[in-house]
């Protein structure tokens, strides 16, 4: 564009030397106005030059921009065919295969009645090649490779070495509420919970680096009516609880003791019925027990965040729904989509077979009702538009029906705010049973996570890393081993099946774990350091002009790896399957590894151990490995460390 620019007035000054101006008004003030014309010219190009200089702040998605350009080629020689684009990274290592691959002349083939190499020829023939497409070949039964041009993929390296690891474009903004962990008070947190408070954390960071407004709310379950047997029993149990913290050191077995009075007591049971009046009512007393009893299980649960890093998560029970549930419940009365059941009111959502409960036939709300009363709060009060759910599978149904009811009452436009409810499935295991401890018990957290602890410490000393790390240095290395290795054993596996549990295979240094991640991490990023490059020295290396090369097959193979990190997170933003990420962190430590068993970055004289030549542009693409992997280890909680 700018060379014609700058044709076109190169052309406009040789027309002008040739006019003579003298006695000609019109003309004169066509020059006047030209020459106002070109300043506005010089203007705007100025103003390009500053827009490019600009760090961009998002990443480019190489294969969505392929998509979009096959899209409109498909497009143009077969309006008529409704497909989806299918580009992927060529697997095979051989040039003559391309870089990309698009499969879908095969299938397009059968609906136009034509040979699919043909409809290939017919696709390339309309595909523009913009900036990102050296050639394309037909091949095979009907592939179409596409080889990329290495200019821009150098440029977007440069990009990621200057201004660091971006997120790819979002079609908007949004204010994202993710609702995730969500224990229940005086209840066990169980390992359900800590799938929630994995998954859910890692969304939420997600969001964030995709530069969404983010609110994490933890929604526990923080009402109903085993708050009055809870009560009821504190109040025996601690009478001078008003002034005295009563010390409730076992919340479970607290909450077992009053269940089983609650079960075998009739009197007892009459005493927590009348808590729970007094305390729907608001009456202090049975208020301040009810606060108590949530601060106990606050601590436990923060316990677990504290060692996890979760942060940034607002507490915001049931409880805070209370006095909007009866709005919610006026309001479908009004709208008509309550109906008598037995008592109860019900409501049907569209599509759903299961009605959702909105008011019990004693009067009292119930699960349904507090979520009706949440999703209403979050799309109006909170404004927000992009609603997520990190729940069991287990409560589908449940969300369905919310989600259903929201947009049947008119408070969730699908087209405006999106709603996901992330399921997950059971821990099992390792007999591929329900996770339970050898006695039979559920499995607390704590003990969960200080086994992790000691396992971690026991695979670091087997490699002999205690000698080595300083006692900072180990411990830092044993909790990012062990919380990483739990998070990531979590968060690799599809979401959508039971994950059985296993330290064994979790802190296995060899496969798709994080133990290997974080090694592997650590070793490329001591390569600069190794060739005694500080980051400020590597940022100026990566500014200077022409440093980057792409000559060898392994170094082009790991730069377009690099840039898929656009194309993974894009598509994490569809699914919200952070596997994916997780597999493309794994495969690019492998594609590391493959580079730097061949392409050397500092040449060593064999004997004396002298430093002969340190390749400057390898140590960038080690240092741009680096970055990436950091950015997907920090959407997945994982923390890293500078040596273990
Ligand atoms: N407390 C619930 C449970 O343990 C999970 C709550 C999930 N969030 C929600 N908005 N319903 O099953």
């Amino acid at each position: 564009m700018d060379a014609e620019i700058d044709q076109l007035e190169h052309e406009v000054e040789k027309i002008y030397q040739q006019l003579d101006l003298s006695d000609d008004p019109e003309l004169e003030k066509l020059v006047d106005e030209n020459l106002k014309c070109r300043y506005r010219v010089q203007q705007l190009k100025m103003s390009i030059a500053k827009e490019r200089a600009k760090p961009l702040d998002r990443m480019i998605s190489v294969q969505a921009a392929l998509s979009a350009h096959l899209q409109a080629a498909i497009r143009a020689a077969y309006p008529e065919a409704a497909t989806v684009v299918k580009v992927q990274l060529t697997s095979s290592a051989k040039e003559e295969f391309g870089d990309y691959q698009c499969s879908n002349a095969m299938s397009l083939a059968k609906a136009v009645k034509l040979q699919p190499r043909q409809v290939a020829a017919a696709i390339v023939d309309k595909l523009e090649a913009g900036d990102l497409i050296e050639k394309t070949e037909i091949a095979g039964p009907g592939f179409i490779n596409i080889s990329l041009r290495r200019q821009p993929v150098i440029e977007e390296l440069n990009r990621l070495l200057v201004h660091g690891v971006r997120p790819p474009p979002v079609d908007r903004k949004r204010r994202v509420i993710v609702d995730y962990s969500s224990p229940n008070i005086a209840k066990q947190m169980h390992v359900g919970h800590l799938r929630s408070t994995i998954i859910g954390d890692s969304v939420a960071r997600l969001c964030r680096f995709l530069g969404h407004e983010v609110l994490a709310l933890n929604h526990v379950g923080d009402w109903g009516t085993q708050f009055g047997m809870l009560i009821a029993h504190l109040k025996d149990r601690f009478p001078d609880y008003a002034t005295k913290c009563p010390p409730i050191g076992d919340l479970q077995a607290f909450y077992k003791e009053s269940k089983v009075r609650f079960d075998s007591d009739e009197q007892f049971k009459q005493r927590a019925y009348a808590a729970v009046v007094s305390l729907q009512r608001r009456d202090p007393d049975s208020t301040a027990a009810w606060k108590l009893i949530c601060d106990a299980s606050r601590k436990d649960f923060q316990r677990v965040y504290d060692r996890l890093g979760v942060e940034n998560l607002v507490e915001r029970g049931e409880s805070f729904y209370q006095d909007l549930m009866t709005e919610v419940v006026d309001e479908l009365k009004s709208g008509g989509h309550l109906v008598p059941d037995e008592g109860r009111l019900i409501m049907w959502p569209p599509g759903c077979d299961i009605p959702l409960t909105v008011v019990k036939s004693d009067g009292g709300f119930t699960y349904d009702t507090s979520d009706l009363a949440a999703i209403r709060q979050r799309l109006f009060a909170e404004s927000a538009d992009w609603l997520i759910y990190v729940v069991d599978i287990g409560q589908g149904v449940h969300f369905k029906g919310i989600f259903s009811a929201a947009e049947k009452a008119g408070w969730l436009n699908p087209a405006v705010a999106r709603v996901d409810h992330v399921g997950f499935g059971v821990v099992l295991g390792e007999d591929r049973k329900k996770f339970k401890t050898r006695s039979g018990d559920t499995v607390r957290l704590t003990d969960l996570l200080n086994e992790g602890i000691e396992r971690a410490g026991a695979k670091l000393a087997e490699k002999g890393r205690d000698k080595e790390l300083t006692p900072q240095e180990l411990k830092a290395a044993q909790e990012a081993v062990a919380y990483g290795c739990i998070k990531y054993a979590d968060l690799s596996h599809n979401r959508n099946n039971d994950y059985v549990f296993s330290f064994d295979k979790m802190l296995d240094d060899r496969g798709n774990t994080a133990v290997y991640l974080l090694y592997a991490y650590t070793r490329i990023s001591s390569i600069a350091r190794t060739a005694n490059l500080s980051p400020d020295q590597l940022l100026k290396l990566a500014k200077s002009p022409g440093i980057t090369e792409l000559q060898h097959p392994k170094e082009w193979k790991l730069a377009k790896q690099l840039l898929r990190f656009a194309d993974v997170v894009d598509k994490l933003t569809q699914d919200l399957l952070l596997h994916s990420l997780c597999d493309f962190l794994y495969e690019t430590a492998c594609v590391f590894t493959e580079f730097y068993d061949v392409c050397y970055c500092i040449e060593k004289n064999r004997d004396s151990g002298e430093v002969i030549r340190v390749n400057h542009w390898r140590i960038l693409l080690c240092d741009a490995t680096a970055k990436i992997m950091k950015a997907g280890l920090d959407i997945l909680g994982i923390r890293t460390v500078d040596r273990m």
